[in-house]
């Protein structure tokens, strides 16, 4: 349709780059690029921390759940939802900081876009990328790490380089478009089922195409998400951020 949806569209996760490293330039494109996205009263409650120690990658990589390209990738960020530089408008103008939950979660909304701007605006460039979320499996061994301080909310990192492999791998399809926009009000339950049997099919056929075992195949999406949601996850990420001051408590 246009450049922009097209670059949009051939969206896949990398995770294998090439030993290439990422200039300061596209680095400092990207990131400005980042800041440009929406941001909710133009708060910009986020940052991007470039771990650049080889250690700390190293550690981060094995918190994150052993995955290798953390470790490997020539440029590893670190998103976080960041309230630190209001708490220190409001010291400078003698106000208690008085926003919590409602805080958290405007940076994560605001992080979010960010970050994908900074994703899509590495993407035009040619690199990969790949999101990180295994950061949030031990997020006070990352904030032993890292020191990071109160109103600092780590959310996740963001794998960056060239691809390692020329040859694109298939994209992952997403669910009928129809399942997700909506008109005049919410689809009910079995119109929502009938797409997701379809989407099933898809996905069993993306599965195969990328040469996954049959026992891999024969679960589909749905049943992915049901393990997926049917185990709690990640049970100590609310004590983790009200510890740092997100009022989740
Ligand atoms: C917030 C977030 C966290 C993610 N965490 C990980 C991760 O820890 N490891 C990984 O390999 N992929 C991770 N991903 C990538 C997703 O698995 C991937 O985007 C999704 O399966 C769709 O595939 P695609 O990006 O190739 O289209 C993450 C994506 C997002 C948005």
């Amino acid at each position: 349709m246009n450049p922009t949806i097209d670059l949009l569209n051939a969206h896949r996760s990398v995770r294998a780059f090439a030993a290439k490293p990422v200039p300061t330039d596209h680095l400092r494109a990207a990131i400005g690029a980042g800041q440009m996205a929406s941001t909710s009263s133009a708060v910009q409650s986020y940052c991007a921390i470039n771990i650049t120690d080889a250690d700390t990658r190293r550690e981060i990589a094995e918190l994150s759940g052993g995955q290798a390209y953390v470790e490997s990738a020539p440029l590893f960020l670190l998103f976080c939802a960041d309230s630190r530089r209001h708490r220190i408008a409001c010291e400078e103008s003698n106000t208690a900081y008085n926003t919590r939950l409602e805080a958290f979660l405007v940076g994560a909304i605001d992080v979010a876009l960010f970050a994908q701007n900074v994703a899509v605006a590495f993407e035009s460039l040619g690199y990969g990328i790949c999101f990180i979320g295994g950061i949030r499996n031990d997020l006070p061994r990352l904030d032993a790490l890292l020191d990071i301080p109160d109103g600092v909310y780590p959310l996740y990192g963001m794998c960056v380089g060239t691809p390692a492999h020329p040859q694109p791998s298939p994209l992952r399809p997403r669910l009928p478009l129809e399942s997700v926009l909506m008109h005049g009000r919410y689809q009910n339950d079995d119109t929502m089922r009938e797409h997701l049997h379809a989407y099933d099919e898809t996905y069993r056929d993306y599965l195969r195409a990328r040469g996954e075992p049959e026992h891999q195949v024969a679960q589909a999406w749905t049943e992915r998400m049901a393990k997926y949601y049917g185990n709690p996850r990640r049970k100590d990420v609310a004590a983790y951020f009200a510890s740092k001051g997100a009022g989740l408590d």
